[in-house]
């Protein structure tokens, strides 16, 4: 049996000033710092990514990023850099949120890329993978979700899995209210494994794979307690502490 530690990353997405982000960062670091046996990180917007560096110093809890560029540095307005995130002391990288995939366009390629460049300058990525709800209602979840990660694999190969976790976040879950059943996540959880396995057995075991989608603290236990989920990508529920705090300890 793998020991794979869970994992809950809060993604802030586009939310908070510093006067709101402050007490919110130091409620979480209070709260679980006791009864949580889950890994937490923190993805803020690029801006706070200084100030948080600085308030997360010497603690266990890590910092993320929400998107990266694919390239090194260069004439790209408005983009950050890998070595940029490096910089501040960043652990974690979101890369394809599906925000990014349907509101900014970002293909399969450009996040293959952006996940071969987190991967070989040292940063975890987290890739989001998810179908949105006609695609599911067509039957056609798998073969979405095998495209997205067929398309990162090829590009970045099996091994660099060995740095990465995956999130397993259904589009038409994110911020409705409307989660995946336990069983929904399951099943998709299970075939991302199997597909990484057709490569390498031992990465597809050892990889995190985290469902994000209107996780809260009332239905995380359950959806947590699934054999393939290995944690969560909290969005809504991360901007309170104490819902926030309620879902890190909802892993066993
Ligand atoms: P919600 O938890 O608000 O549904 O957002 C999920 C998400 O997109 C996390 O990346």
């Amino acid at each position: 049996m793998t020991d794979r530690t869970p994992l809950v990353a809060a993604n802030w997405k586009m939310n908070g000033t510093l006067a709101t982000i402050r007490p919110l960062l130091a409620g979480i670091m209070e709260g679980v710092r006791e009864d949580c046996i889950a890994e937490v990180a923190i993805c803020p917007p690029f801006v706070y990514l200084a100030e948080l560096s600085a308030m997360l110093a010497n603690t266990e809890v890590r910092l993320g990023a929400q998107n990266v560029s694919q390239q090194a540095s260069g004439a790209f307005t408005g983009e950050i850099s890998v070595a940029m995130l490096r910089d501040f002391a960043c652990h974690y990288v979101i890369v394809g949120h599906s925000e990014r995939r349907h509101i900014y366009g970002e293909s399969d390629n450009d996040i293959a890329e952006k996940f071969a460049a987190a991967v070989a300058g040292d940063l975890v990525p987290i890739l989001c993978v998810g179908e949105r709800l006609e695609e599911r209602e067509d039957d056609a979840t798998e073969t979405v979700i095998a495209r997205q990660l067929d398309t990162v694999i090829q590009h970045a190969g099996i091994e660099s899995f060995r740095r990465a976790v995956i999130a397993y976040e259904p589009v038409w879950a994110i911020g409705t209210g409307r989660n995946a059943s336990p069983e929904q996540a399951e099943e998709v959880h299970e075939f991302i494994r199997l597909r990484l396995a057709r490569h390498d057995d031992a990465c597809a075991g050892a990889v995190r794979i985290l469902y994000g989608g209107s996780v809260k603290a009332d239905n995380a236990e359950n959806l947590f307690s699934m054999a393939n989920v290995d944690g969560g990508l909290i969005g809504g529920a991360s901007l309170n502490a104490d819902d926030f705090v309620s879902i890190c300890r909802a892993t066993r």
